[in-house]
């Protein structure tokens, strides 16, 4: 990319990696997650979370390693299926180590931003229907509200749901998530029931967590993550593709944060029953606008697959266009609705870490341009610390700024260079542009 100023940071910025509780943790038995990876032919690798990394009984350790890398923030999930492991029955050694995982966060300087439901449910939401009943919408409310009064002193920063959108079009219309079905209808029907869950957690969680834990006058932030993926039509001279490719960017991009501003979901695509509904608690339920962000698809009408990526492409692992400058325009859009935008998560899939430094650099680079053109984005969260357990891709997507040999009963973590150069910006809170000029030397893989 071209060498313009590259200004700092805002102060305070949050810099930090995200995880995920079933994606690290290990043995997470009690949720739909576990059972589904144990189904023949579900996980591409055949691989099952097992002990992933073990970073419920490492996690002080792992917090070590973000801290020496200058990270001052670290988002992660509660596991509801440990806290609430049957309904109503709440389990207190579970609460006892998310305390102390609050407590190891906070020695570590790190400012914890906690997601309630990030893909996985206890068996018990998941065997009565799950997101498709609306009771669970009342469940997940409960969960939300239990969780602010028993963490509020801890945590002010909170993401009710993570991808509702994903969530629903993995589990529902392309059948590879739990619980594997391919019913747009139903896909539909799930968004809805967990936006809707979200509008409502959001005034529970501001009821339920009344203390400000990190001193700045507020006690408690609430938002969701939105996965923001960039649409463009493969042929933009053929309309069949502009049509087909502003039809998903409403209902992927556009619908999910509209609903979450105006209180109104209104989602529909060809050939399965629309939602409309109208949610008060979802208006205006978005204290920052929490946005995942991983690449760009080129949309094509009558294909099979009517996602695809540019010829030539530099690819992840997991064959997903690496498109560092995508990040301006998603935060530009984001920032739409009047309210600070954040980084949730955003990452190269990389198992030798080839790609990875050029394309974080990059990144940053291309966010920093949008602050300085007045974009209020607050922090930036890398997916992920560690390797873990990429859903139905197993062991295949390896995230980590950490790399962890899962054929090692130890499982090592490995620095690589990414955590590095992330360390550099965090610690300076900007982009040396030497920085630049050392990942983009010609001759340099990519
Ligand atoms: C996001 C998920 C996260 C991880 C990354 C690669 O969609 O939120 O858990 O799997 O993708």
């Amino acid at each position: 990319m071209p060498h313009g100023p590259l200004p700092s940071f805002p102060s305070g910025f949050l810099w930090g990696a995200a995880t995920s509780a079933h994606q690290v943790e290990g043995d997470n038995r009690l949720n739909q997650w576990w059972r589904f990876e144990h189904e023949p032919g579900r996980i591409a690798d055949g691989s099952v979370s097992g002990a992933a990394c073990d970073h419920w009984h490492r996690f002080d350790e792992d917090f070590a390693r973000a801290a020496a890398d200058s990270h001052n923030a670290h988002r992660l999930s509660l596991e509801w299926s440990r806290i609430e492991p049957r309904q109503g029955v709440f389990d207190a050694a579970a609460i006892a180590h998310y305390h102390d995982v609050f407590a190891s966060l906070r020695r570590h300087a790190l400012t914890p931003i906690v997601t309630l439901h990030h893909f996985t449910d206890p068996l018990w939401i998941f065997d009565h229907g799950g997101w498709e009943n609306r009771a669970t919408i009342d469940r997940f409310v409960e969960f939300a509200t239990f969780c602010g009064r028993e963490f509020g002193g801890e945590v002010d920063w909170w993401c009710t749901v993570n991808e509702p959108d994903v969530l629903a079009f993995r589990g529902w219309s392309q059948g590879v998530w739990p619980p594997g079905k391919r019913d747009d209808s139903a896909a539909l029907m799930v968004m809805a029931n967990s936006l809707e869950a979200h509008g409502r957690a959001y005034h529970a969680l501001h009821q339920a967590d009344t203390i400000d834990a990190d001193g700045d006058g507020r006690a408690a932030r609430v938002g969701f993550a939105k996965h923001a993926v960039i649409l463009e039509p493969q042929r933009p001279w053929f309309a069949p593709d502009v049509v087909y490719r502003n039809l998903e960017h409403r209902v992927f991009n556009e619908a999910v944060l509209a609903a979450a501003s105006t209180g109104r979901i209104d989602l529909w695509i060809p050939g399965a029953r629309g939602v409309k509904r109208e949610v008060a608690e979802l208006r205006d339920s978005m204290d920052y606008v929490g946005i995942n962000h991983y690449t760009r698809w080129k949309v094509r009408a009558f294909a099979r697959d009517p996602h695809a990526v540019p010829p030539g492409a530099v690819l992840n692992d997991l064959g997903w266009e690496v498109h560092p400058r995508g990040i301006e325009a998603v935060v530009r859009d984001a920032a739409r609705f009047g309210r600070p935008v954040i980084i949730l998560e955003n990452g190269v899939a990389d198992a030798t870490d080839r790609v990875r430094p050029r394309a974080l650099v990059e990144t940053l680079a291309h966010l920093a341009r949008a602050i300085a053109s007045g974009v209020d984005v607050r922090g930036y969260l890398h997916w992920s610390l560690l390797d873990n357990f990429e859903w139905a891709e197993g062991y295949r997507g390896r995230f980590g700024l950490y790399q962890v040999d899962f054929a090692n009963p130890a499982l090592p973590r490995t620095r690589t260079r990414s955590a590095d150069l992330f360390a550099r910006i965090a610690r300076a809170n900007a982009i040396d542009p030497a920085l630049l000029d050392e990942v983009t030397t010609p001759g340099y893989p990519a």
